[in-house]
């Protein structure tokens, strides 16, 4: 998660070390450093904090050395452990690499190494690439061109950097669709996830393009393509100061991580399918034959992580006919629910040590349920209790309220809907290979979203003064609605609620008050008169007096002789549209709050992980 590369006269191991401490603000489990000692690598790693690596460098310190890597991990393939930290090294230990990202055919290239009788050390995606590296400057080519070459084999979002134990004089990186910036010195040179790392040594920057590789010596910077043909990265000047740098130059990291959406959102789909094109999660353990016997799913969470439930409901019983509960966790054990051996219990928590979840599955899991969790924590406490999971790829979150967790929660839920259909046959393949590939393409429309964040800003300033806001919508829009509404609670303290919008005439339209904001969720036009009745809704609370603001998708003309307000979303079919209609709900309560004066990555009252019942 965090990376730091150094070639200079200085040691090292304080630049490197120093380095990681600046990238601890993004959530790591394990942390490592290797570094080129007279011909052979130094290095250590360790599971945990970084004092934990700091203190086992003192007890028994690494040689003095001026080139350099270091790593802090946030465990995607296989658990947060000693072994499974980084730098990893290949089989002659003469290269040592970190990694940050997916690599999606590792399994592919793990059984090509392994069939030349190579053994893997480790349960890491990052392994294959140190090994496959190793074997190229073995073959007497330098660091960089091996690079390359391995870059081109390699599938995935990707920040490699490496040192070969043989060559002191360089460091070379590589990236594809994940971050890595390079620190220009004099006399000596940086690399980082982003500028934090380096900022207190340069302010000179060099942001790489895709698929580009970089080689810094202490006196150059050099960038090639994967083809090595000269190519160049995009140099700056960094004006932030060290707190701004940790958030990508956002006030907050809760705005740096609704930015974030875009990418977490595609991780998160990556290494899912086949090259048959047949989805596969490759941390289920449940055989196709069990998920044929389900006969009931029950989804169970807390918070928003329940709002995706709510979603996944839709979703999972439009696909594969099979019914679906979702229940609050922390109600679900204490009204005796129907469970047994054909009930699969699925439980979302983005931080998975949520105490009201866990208890939730340990129940069922006595009353012989299955147990399959989506997280975004490998590792903790619900995944380990349970019999399959889907790990979402958000990174980690540090803003309270969650954002990119519930995204990639919602594309764990998509796919794990599609998985159940595949195995129990209720739909084809070409059926989802199609939504599969609509999927594909929201993180271009989550971009197109946050790209109109300054209406949406402008908006929420004008609510200073406001006190109660109610959100509306219908379908997978419901849950929305919801969500929308307790991001508000979170954030901006101001009485939010979310309703269905044919629930409405049934009671909450007595709350309506002249110039009450009422923000709808409109759902695409053209599906089971839906859009119909939506509007009618909206006619409904705007003729007592609402303020009406609707998010409603490009070329909805209908909606606007309705609308106060219109934000426009992108075209996407109905089931998918809460992961494009909940990012100006998030960007508007995010700016309120802030205008307001609030901390909005530490709400008042509230915990990232809530782990008493
Ligand atoms: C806490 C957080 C919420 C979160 C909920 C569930 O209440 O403040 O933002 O949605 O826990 O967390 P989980 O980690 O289980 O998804």
């Amino acid at each position: 998660c965090g990376i730091v590369g150094y070639v200079g006269p200085q040691q090292a191991q304080g630049v490197v070390i120093e380095g990681l401490r600046r990238l601890e603000y993004r959530g790591y489990d394990s942390a490592g450093i290797a570094l080129v000692v007279d011909g052979e690598l130094a290095s250590d790693k360790r599971a945990g904090k970084l004092a934990n690596l700091e203190k086992a460098v003192a007890a028994s310190p690494l040689p003095p050395s001026t080139t350099g890597i270091g790593h802090t991990r946030w465990a995607t393939h296989g658990a947060p452990n000693d072994v499974n930290a980084h730098p990893h090294t290949g089989g002659a230990r003469r290269v040592a690499l970190v990694h940050n990202g997916i690599i999606e055919n590792f399994a592919e290239l793990r059984d090509r190494i392994e069939a030349d009788d190579h053994v893997m050390l480790s349960e890491t995606d990052t392994e294959v690439a140190a090994q496959l590296l190793e074997l190229q400057v073995e073959s007497g080519i330098d660091l960089t061109t091996a690079m390359q070459r391995v870059c081109r084999q390699l599938e995935g979002a990707f920040t490699l950097v490496a040192i070969d134990s043989h060559d002191p004089s360089r460091v070379v990186a590589a990236r594809r669709n994940s971050p890595l910036v390079v620190g220009i010195g004099e006399g000596e040179n940086f690399l980082g996830s982003d500028v934090a790392a380096f900022i207190e040594h340069t302010r000179e920057a060099m942001e790489l393009g895709q698929d580009q590789v970089v080689t810094i010596t202490r006196d150059g910077v050099e960038v090639t393509d994967f083809d090595g043909n000269p190519s160049e990265g995009k140099r700056y000047h960094v004006t932030w100061d060290l707190s701004a740098a940790e958030k990508d130059g956002h006030d907050w990291f809760m705005r740096k991580e609704i930015f974030e959406q875009p990418r977490a959102v595609a991780d998160s789909l990556l290494g899912r399918r086949t090259p048959a094109g047949l989805l596969h999660l490759d941390e289920m353990r449940l055989s196709d034959d069990e998920l044929r016997d389900v006969t009931k799913i029950i989804i169970i969470a807390c918070g928003t992580s329940f709002y995706a439930g709510m979603v996944a409901k839709y979703a999972i019983e439009h696909w594969t006919r099979t019914p679906v509960e979702v229940e609050l966790a922390s109600e679900f054990r204490y009204r005796d629910p129907i469970l047994d051996y054909s009930t699969l219990v699925v439980a979302i928590s983005q931080s998975g040590e949520t105490a009201d979840t866990l208890q939730a599955i340990r129940h069922a899991r006595t009353q012989r349920s299955k147990v399959l969790a989506i997280c975004n924590t490998n590792g903790s406490t619900i995944p380990r209790e349970s019999d399959a999971v889907i790990y979402t790829h958000a990174g980690p979150e540090i803003g309270v309220a969650s954002t990119k967790g519930f995204l990639t929660q919602l594309v764990a839920c998509y796919l794990l809907a599609l998985y159940v259909a595949q195995v129990k046959g209720t739909r084809y393949g070409d059926e989802i290979t199609e939504i599969v590939h609509q999927l594909e393409e929201m993180p271009d429309h989550i971009a197109t979203v946050l790209e109109s964040a300054e209406q949406v800003y402008e908006l929420a300033r004008s609510h200073l003064d406001t006190r109660s806001v109610l959100f509306l919508g219908r379908h997978a829009g419901y849950p929305v609605a919801l969500e929308g509404a307790l991001k508000l609670k979170e954030l901006a303290y101001i009485h939010a609620e979310g309703f269905a919008a044919g629930e409405l005439k049934h009671g909450p339209i007595a709350l309506i008050e002249e110039g009450m904001p009422v923000l709808c969720v409109v759902p695409p036009q053209g599906r089971d008169q839906l859009h119909e009745k939506m509007i009618s809704g909206i006619q409904e609370v705007r003729a007592r007096g609402a303020r009406t603001i609707c998010l409603a998708e490009e070329g909805d003309t209908k909606i606007e002789p309705y609308a106060d307000v219109l934000i426009r979303l992108p075209k996407v079919p109905v089931l998918l549209q809460p992961l494009v209609a909940i990012v100006p709900l998030q960007l508007f309560a995010c700016e309120l709050a802030t205008a307001m004066g609030h901390d909005v990555d530490q709400p008042r009252n509230l915990a990232k992980s809530v782990t008493v019942e």
